[in-house]
């Protein structure tokens, strides 16, 4: 895959986004949680660990798609592969129980389906690199990857959904400005969700002319 400047650009927003969302958890001090935590209850250090596996996937996982080090350094390639495939196992599976901490039923359902088709592609695409199949391996770790953005999407999104409320409600808020943002907060999954898959499947997967 050839790097341009929109692949730049998509690594260092993405790293940026993320740096300043994970950075107050990574203090592993729940008191700086952005999240409501129910004091008491394995949620904080659940959401933490989450946390610090899934950037170690988003970080492990742009590098994979840098071509120099695919070609040349193939043992690299491996290692940081397993790295990735360990950080979405543990911060997929440890997504689960966090849904138990949610009461809106949208969110928590957008936060289900995340997780399960993360395991499920990232799964698909280390077995296959296993058989050694590497365009089924190719193929499933770019779903997997283009899931892994969901954390950014769903994140960059906010202000188009913010917008796209207000649109709706013909810029009167009807349970205010907090009543917006949970509402918001409750599907912008679901959206990133969305967006990803379009992108993937229709603009980076797209079968070659000729090629079907
Ligand atoms: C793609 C699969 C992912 C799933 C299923 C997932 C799931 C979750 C869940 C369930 C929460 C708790 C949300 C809440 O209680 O309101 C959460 C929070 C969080 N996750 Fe993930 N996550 C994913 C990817 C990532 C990635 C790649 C990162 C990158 C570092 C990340 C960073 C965070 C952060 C920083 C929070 C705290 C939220 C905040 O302060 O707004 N997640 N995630």
């Amino acid at each position: 895959m050839h790097m341009n400047k929109s692949w730049w650009l998509l690594v260092i927003v993405s790293l940026a986004v993320m740096i300043g969302f994970s950075a107050p958890y990574l203090t592993f001090d729940p008191s700086n949680s952005r999240v409501d935590v129910r004091p008491g209850s394995l949620q904080f250090p659940i959401l933490a660990t989450h946390i610090l596996f899934a950037f170690a996937a988003l970080v492990t996982g742009f590098a994979q798609f840098i071509a120099r080090i695919r070609t040349q350094r193939p043992k690299l390639h491996r290692a940081l592969g397993r790295i990735y495939v360990l950080g979405v196992m543990v911060s997929g599976l440890l997504a689960l129980p966090l849904v138990g901490y949610m009461d809106d039923f949208a969110k928590a359902t957008g936060f289900i389906a995340l997780s399960l088709a993360w395991l499920f592609a990232t799964w698909k695409g280390y077995r296959a690199a296993v058989r050694r199949d590497f365009a089924a391996h190719r193929v499933w770790m770019v779903r997997s990857f283009g899931i892994t953005l969901v954390a950014v999407s769903g994140r960059v999104l906010v202000p188009v959904l913010l917008l796209t409320y207000a649109l709706l409600h013909g810029f009167t808020l009807p349970a205010g400005r907090e009543g917006m943002v949970a509402d918001v907060l409750n599907v912008n999954i679901w959206a990133g969700l969305i967006v990803n898959f379009i992108l993937v499947e229709w603009a980076v997967l797209k079968p070659k002319r000729g090629v079907r």
